[in-house]
């Protein structure tokens, strides 16, 4: 139940029927008996422009963007925080009172605090880590995991290009390795991070070869559906520690939550349950 002081977030983005956001952050207001709301908003790409003045007008506290909006919403925001300008999108808006509009994003500090939480003796700073993919994904992996005190990335990519500006926008801490040479870029390793979407229901799964793999290497996917892709499978297979991706989503929006509704949240295996309808 809310009040007429009720506290109001939402995400944006065309379509938005498939977003998980609302029922994870929906749990969470029930659960810390917050008096708040978080909705689902529906927004073409032709009238971003308008929702935002709306969510001025309307005095929310914020909104999560997503797919298409993350890059376009930039030129409305009048804050660009420094993890957005790197990852060049933005996930999470924080209206100020004077409606004032910060657009950070969050995917990094979701992707390294899954990690953190899911596996405690996992080291950032231990070793190598490989990263496959080039695309927004990947540029958030890498802002955390730099941050976090990676002391190396290989980062592999099917189409090269993409990989080398990569490289070039989060030097000197990334080489780059030809897609077709990723197995062996394995040898060394102490993280290997799928961030592309080979593996996701209904693509191809990713073919490589986990042989020169160490076997104490930690191993993530930031696909979730299914949430064991094949990769997860085979290196649970040979006795790697595997972390899947559905952890990322739910740690990515604690930021935002936090920011509108004043509780820091906490990610539980209750929350997992629920995003994944199996409760
Ligand atoms: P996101 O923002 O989720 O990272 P994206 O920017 O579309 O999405 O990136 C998708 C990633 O998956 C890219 O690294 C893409 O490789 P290309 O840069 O070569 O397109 C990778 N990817 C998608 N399909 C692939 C396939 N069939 N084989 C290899 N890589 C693939």
């Amino acid at each position: 139940m809310i009040s007429g002081a009720a506290k109001l977030a939402g995400v944006m983005g065309w379509p938005i029927s498939h977003s998980k956001s609302p029922i994870l952050h929906g749990y969470w207001l029930d659960h810390y008996h917050v008096d708040g709301a978080y909705i689902p908003m529906s927004v073409s790409p032709d009238s971003l422009g308008q929702a935002v003045d709306g969510l001025r007008a309307l005095g929310f506290k914020g909104s999560n963007v997503t797919v298409p909006h993350k890059q376009a919403i930039m030129s409305y925001c009048d804050i660009i925080a420094d993890d957005a300008r790197m990852i060049g999108a933005v996930n999470t808006l924080v209206l100020a009172a004077d409606g004032h509009i910060t657009g950070s994003n969050t995917d990094h500090a979701g992707f390294i605090d899954n990690l953190r939480l899911s596996d405690p003796s996992w080291d950032p700073k231990s070793g190598t880590a490989v990263v496959l993919g080039a695309g927004g994904a990947a540029r958030a992996v890498l802002y955390g995991l730099i941050r976090a005190g990676a002391p190396k990335i290989r980062v592999a990519n099917r189409t090269l290009d993409r990989a080398r500006a990569l490289a070039e926008d989060f030097a000197p801490h990334v080489e780059v390795v030809a897609f077709s040479d990723t197995a062996e870029a394995l040898a060394d390793c102490a993280l290997l991070v799928n961030t592309t979407s080979l593996g996701m229901m209904g693509q191809p799964p990713l073919d490589l070869r986990l042989d020169a793999l160490p076997k104490s290497a930690l191993v993530t996917d930031i696909v979730y559906a299914p949430l064991v892709t094949p990769l997860l499978a085979e290196a649970m297979k040979r006795g790697n520690r595997t972390v899947d991706g559905l952890g990322m989503l739910l740690h990515q929006a604690v930021p935002g939550f936090e920011a509108w509704f004043g509780v820091r949240p906490a990610v539980t295996q209750d929350l997992r349950e629920i995003v994944l309808g199996t409760k």
